[in-house]
């Protein structure tokens, strides 16, 4: 999809959608009240286009609720569509990301290629967020998961141009469109990895899309496989591994910032993904029903991988570095089994009890790399647990964190993301549970708290740096069609990331 910005007047486009945005302004309360949509446009030519049709009443502006007119009369587009952003009172920057989204899904099906949307006026909405938040939703907007279907190939919108209001710096509003177009990209990139089935995206073919995406990005980058994992004594991340034919990939990216002088006590981010390629449960085997799904067990280590690409993009001023522990999860006559003990690289003692909670394993050597390539900030993704699911619904994702000041960097960071994350607690009572018999720690903890006591594990791995664990498995993939959003790989957490590592710059 190409994308652009323009200053002209939207009703002078000659293409064959333009879309405008409204939201409900009812004030009155109560049974008799009736929803009023105001445009939020000041474009008189538009207003009249459509004054006839929002006097009826039918259309409400609700979250989302789209109406189309064809051949709207008085101005050039083909199409006119108005899409609602809900009451103005609830209404913000983040109902225009959606807004933009639905507008682009909305000409998906229908085989329409171009697509104007009109910005709010900047009285209504700040424009700079506006903007970089409608690029985003576009570009998130035009993805679908039917990689393998040849019947759909057609489909894309070719074309998507957002109109600013002209009174608006533009220098500033071009800078925040750009800035959507790589977020909503690099979103789609991590989107475009976990849609993989199994047998296309191995530990070794994800590490060479890294390294593909770095290069192209201007990211250094090294990835490694089996002998690498035996050198760096990673018992866990290679007992994990070592029940596949399909060889691990420890992936590290790093990113240094240009024109920096790193001094010592500058922070070193370091972002930690699992990257289970596909996860059968191993010798624990998991039920056959909806094992498909499991080909999205490496969405942390894609989230990161998208957060990585955009922040080589936008380059704020901090080191950053990503290690990605990519391996297959499979029951083979050499996998490891329930019983066995493994020492992870930080020396630690792991009983096995389930082959299934594979990710902490992973992750713990993970995070004891990155502590030892130098960071001094942790944040690490995964789909750990189905008990976060349980637990927050598809509505949170899950965070701990052994670290109130990096905590908080994350809750502003969700400010600019719009995603939603719930601070889960860590605890003695937690470490209790994964107390073992022959070696330092167990891999489970039994039934109750199973997202707590799986983050508990990765704290002793953590130690005392300043760390933040995102259990995404309940959000890492969306099982129906939003307006604005296919279903399948959701992205989740790129954005969070991203903005959590420039809350650093
Ligand atoms: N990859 C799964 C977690 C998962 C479940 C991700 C559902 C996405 C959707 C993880 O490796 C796993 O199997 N966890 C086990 C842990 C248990 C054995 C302690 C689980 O959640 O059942
Ligand atoms: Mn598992
Ligand atoms: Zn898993």
């Amino acid at each position: 999809m190409q994308t652009q910005l323009s200053f002209a007047l939207p009703a002078g486009f000659d293409t064959e959608l333009l879309a405008v945005l409204a939201w409900d302004t009812q004030t009155q309360k109560g049974f008799d009240a009736k929803p009023e949509p105001t445009l939020l446009t000041s474009d008189e030519e538009i207003a009249s286009a459509v004054k006839s049709v929002l006097a009826t009443g039918e259309f409400k502006a609700g979250v989302n609720e789209t109406l189309l007119l064809h051949a709207p009369a008085g101005i050039k587009p083909k199409r006119l569509l108005i899409v609602g952003l809900g009451k103005q009172a609830k209404a913000t920057v983040h109902s225009v990301r959606l807004a933009a989204g639905t507008a682009v899904r909305f000409c998906k099906p229908r085989g329409l290629k171009d697509l104007v949307l009109v910005l709010p006026e900047a009285e209504l909405l700040p424009p700079g967020p506006c903007c970089r938040f409608a690029a985003e939703g576009a570009v998130t907007g035009d993805f679908d998961s039917d990689t393998y279907r040849s019947d759909r190939k057609d489909l894309s919108v070719n074309s998507f141009t957002l109109v600013a209001p002209g009174n608006v710096d533009h220098d500033r509003l071009h800078a925040a469109f750009a800035e959507g177009v790589i977020v909503g990209e690099s979103q789609n990139f991590t989107r475009t990895l976990v849609n993989e089935p199994g047998n296309k995206l191995t530990p070794t073919i994800l590490g060479a899309r890294a390294a593909e995406m770095a290069a192209q990005v201007g990211l250094q980058w090294d990835v490694y496989s089996t002998e690498k994992l035996l050198e760096l004594n990673m018992g866990a991340f290679a007992a994990v591994a070592q029940g596949s034919e399909e060889p691990p990939a420890l992936i590290v990216l790093r990113y240094e910032p240009e024109g920096v002088t790193v001094n010592s006590d500058a922070p070193v981010l370091g972002l930690v993904g699992k990257g289970i390629t596909f996860d059968t449960g191993g010798i624990s085997i998991k039920p056959s029903d909806n094992m498909e799904k499991m080909k999205y067990d490496m969405a942390g280590s894609a989230a990161m991988l998208g957060a990585m690409r955009a922040i080589a993009l936008l380059k704020p001023k901090v080191r950053v570095l990503c290690v990605v522990c990519s391996a297959e999860n499979m029951p083979d006559g050499k996998a490891y089994k329930p019983g066995d003990v493994v020492t992870a690289m930080s020396g630690k003692t792991i009983e096995i009890i389930n082959t299934d909670a594979e990710g902490r394993l992973v992750l713990a050597d993970g995070l004891t790399y990155a502590r030892q390539l130098g960071a001094t900030h942790l944040i690490n993704a995964a789909t750990l647990t189905g008990a976060i699911g349980v637990a927050l619904g598809m509505a949170n994702a899950g965070a701990f964190s052994n670290d109130d000041a990096t905590f908080e960097k994350l809750s502003s960071a969700l400010e600019t993301s719009g995603e939603k994350f719930w601070r889960m607690p860590l605890g003695d009572e937690y470490a209790e549970l994964i107390k073992s018999d022959i070696a330092d720690i167990k891999n489970t903890g039994g039934r109750y708290g199973g997202a707590c006591t799986a983050a508990e594990f990765l704290h002793k791995f953590a130690e005392d740096t300043p760390w933040i664990h995102l259990d995404i498995a309940g959000m890492a993939w969306i099982d129906e069609n939003r307006p604005y959003i296919a279903k399948g790989p959701s992205g989740f957490a790129v954005r969070s990331i991203l903005e959590w590592v420039r809350s650093f710059a």
